[in-house]
């Protein structure tokens, strides 16, 4: 399947404040010069957010991360899980498509897509509430057919039932996910066969159902109240309960994201370098400022920030000191990149006439683009 960029697309992308601490927290967990490993989680919460992940949320994301906005769309265009046209505003629907759920009925749940949704998967319904798509096994085989909604599985589902629950969602409820025909878990359909003696102490669902219902966070956007933003890597207290209101509904993220709150280990503060701040220029100098773009790392939002700060000039960059470094680094949205793509070196290179392997290819992109 060719996965594109949606041909609508907003103007602009902006994580909600509590998500964008968030996300600027995650960058953290990664090793100096490896924040690029955040993408997936990055580009996950853009899509809780959004529903969809938009062409200004991945470069939004691949510049938080200090990476070309061609590698970020690599990663949102090879991960199925990654949806990158407009779902339903309700609830995108995945009907597994896979051998237990089409032999126990997964066409029939298909056919109510097509009648309910919208002909075709990824098309949103005619009130924009649902979209559709049938993916590959999710791992409920035993519960056949099954599809996932938001967050959520149900299972053993009929047609009808899967008819009502759209309707249940389209309503404004969240129908209780796992099986739909009253089994706990996975057990055979006529009941116990062995263990017998735990079927009386069962709880009223089974642990997944129940956490699922606890949170209630099977179709909500995630703003990022949902939880304290949880830091412990970081050192600080594991778990800010006190700062979430006191009526805030329970939701998904506390509880899934509990395991970072386990032994927070204790972070020996990091000397934070000298800083001492260059020599910067009020403007251009005459002859106009020079495509700071064709630094490796440097995209135009970041070339903005630099001419904003007062850097124009290669030689500019080229000159800086570590203290300098450090000072242009806190004003950048993460530390290290700088030393990381090594614009340093290259501004030497390119403040000399000079070109760097990436400037050739940049300048030749754009010749092509004329
Ligand atoms: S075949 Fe459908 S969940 Fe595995």
């Amino acid at each position: 399947m060719l996965r594109r960029l949606h041909q609508d697309q907003p103007d602009a992308f902006a994580f909600t404040p509590a998500n964008q601490a968030w996300a600027e927290a995650q960058i953290t967990k990664y090793p100096e010069g490896r924040q690029a490993s955040a993408i997936i989680p990055l580009l996950w919460r853009a899509q809780e957010q959004e529903g969809w992940l938009t062409r200004p949320a991945i470069e939004h994301v691949a510049e938080m991360l200090g990476m070309a906005y061609i590698r970020a769309l690599e990663v949102a265009s090879f991960y199925f899980m990654f949806q990158l046209q407009p779902v339903g505003s309700v609830a995108h629907i995945q009907i597994c498509g896979t051998t237990s759920c089409m032999i126990c009925g997964a066409e029939d749940l298909v056919a109510v897509c097509k009648e309910k949704i919208a002909p075709k998967a990824h098309q949103l319904s005619a009130d924009g509430k649902f979209s559709w798509e049938e993916v590959e096994c999710l791992g409920a085989c035993a519960n056949a057919p099954m599809a996932q909604i938001g967050k959520d599985y149900y299972e053993d589902l009929t047609a009808e039932r899967f008819a009502e629950i759209l309707d249940e969602l389209a309503a404004g409820k969240v129908p209780t996910p796992g099986s739909q025909i009253g089994r706990f878990a996975s057990e055979p359909l006529s009941g116990l066969t062995s263990l017998k003696e735990f079927e009386s102490g069962h709880t009223k669902y089974n642990a997944s159902v129940q956490l699922a219902t606890d949170i209630g966070d099977t179709i909500k956007r995630i703003d990022g109240t949902e939880v304290p933003l949880l830091t412990p890597w970081q050192g600080k207290p594991a778990a800010n309960k006190a700062s979430a209101p006191k009526d805030a509904p329970r939701t998904g993220l506390s509880e899934r994201q509990n395991v970072e709150s386990v032994a927070p280990p204790k972070a020996k503060p990091e000397p934070s370098p000298v800083e001492s701040q260059p020599e910067t220029l009020e403007a251009a100098r005459e002859g106009g400022a020079d495509d700071l773009k064709l630094l490796k790392g440097v995209g135009p939002k970041l070339e903005q920030t630099l001419n904003e700060l007062g850097f124009y000039h290669f030689d500019q960059i080229a000159a800086w000191t570590d203290a300098e470094v450090a000072w242009v680094d806190t004003r950048l949205k993460f530390k290290g990149r700088i030393q990381r793509d090594g614009w340093i070196d290259q501004a030497k290179i390119l403040a000399g006439g000079g070109e760097t392997e990436f400037s050739t290819r940049a300048q030749k992109g754009a010749k092509n683009k004329e």
